[in-house]
């Protein structure tokens, strides 16, 4: 028979080795001939499958919005004083991308998480935030520095406009919006946000496509895919700002002094 070396690697997402690369057995000619987006892209690097055309436009229109939101954000300031003090592309965007995480873009893993254990124990809004608060842990998708419950958050609204229209069920972004309305009641500030949006709606998208076994959607929730969408999507924009940098040839930024407490 067959004596097959043992390996150190395994893969199971794209192959080069044939006459050209294939994304989980799909050839790049077909990609390309069949007009393929990038949300079909990440559908079979990320989910090793081709998802339906709605659920491939809602990945693009995560990306789409949450590729910028302008230059006082974390991630955008950390690029763009990393930028001014002379480094490279590589430098300047991973300086930004450090700053993703529970409080600014990479709440949408554990939104999913804390939503769906909520939801699928049966828990009311009220039960949950409650039970979060006991435990001293803030609702991951819930709050904005600037948005208001009187200045809602656009993108929330367009995600939530998308997915009324063409998903099959929206149970999860529901429960999330009972959240909202629960957390909205103690202060103005406690919105909804685009990461719990995202990770609400990615719950429905996963739940409701037919496309996944509950087991792997348990999987995806608890490795964690979901904050991998605004990590690629603020790229786009944290490159973005580290060429308008070079481009205007800004000088090394120092904080100002005034704009510090010096204090003991
Ligand atoms: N759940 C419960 N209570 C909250 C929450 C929340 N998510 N957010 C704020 N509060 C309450 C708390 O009582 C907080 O007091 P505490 O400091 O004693 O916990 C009080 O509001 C004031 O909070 P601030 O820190 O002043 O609020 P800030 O405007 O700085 O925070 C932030 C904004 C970081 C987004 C916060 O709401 C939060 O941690 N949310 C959860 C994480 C999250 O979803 N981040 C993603 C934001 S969207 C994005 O980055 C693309
Ligand atoms: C963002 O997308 O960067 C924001 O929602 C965070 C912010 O503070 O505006």
């Amino acid at each position: 028979g067959k004596v097959r070396a043992p390996t150190h690697i395994i893969s199971t997402i794209s192959d080069d080795r044939g006459e050209e690369p294939c994304y989980a057995g799909v050839p790049m000619s077909s990609i390309v001939e069949q007009g393929y987006g990038v949300g079909d892209v990440i559908s079979l690097l990320w989910f090793k499958r081709s998802l339906p055309r709605y659920c491939t436009q809602f990945i693009e229109i995560c990306i789409m919005l949450c590729a910028d939101h302008g230059p006082c954000v974390s991630g955008a300031h950390n690029t763009i004083v990393t930028a001014r003090a002379g480094k490279d592309l590589v430098s300047s965007l991973v300086s930004g991308l450090l700053t993703i995480g529970p409080r600014f873009g990479g709440a949408i893993d554990d939104a999913a998480r804390y939503f769906k254990d909520a939801y699928d124990r049966g828990l009311s809004a009220y039960e949950f935030v409650e039970s979060m608060k006991k435990k001293g842990i803030r609702v991951p998708g819930i709050g904005h520095r600037i948005k208001r419950g009187d200045n809602r958050d656009k993108r929330v609204e367009l995600l939530q406009k998308f997915a009324r229209t063409h998903f099959p069920s929206v149970k999860y972004m529901e429960y999330a919006v009972q959240v909202e309305t629960y957390t909205l009641s103690k202060a103005n500030n406690l919105v909804l946000n685009v990461d719990g949006a995202i990770g609400s709606l990615f719950l429905d998208l996963l739940a409701g496509s037919g496309m996944f076994s509950k087991q792997e959607i348990d999987e995806i929730v608890e490795i964690g895919y979901l904050n991998g969408l605004f990590v690629l999507a603020r790229s786009i924009g944290l490159i973005g700002h580290t060429f308008d940098q070079k481009r205007l040839k800004q000088p090394l930024y120092r904080h100002p002094w005034e704009d510090v407490l010096y204090t003991k």
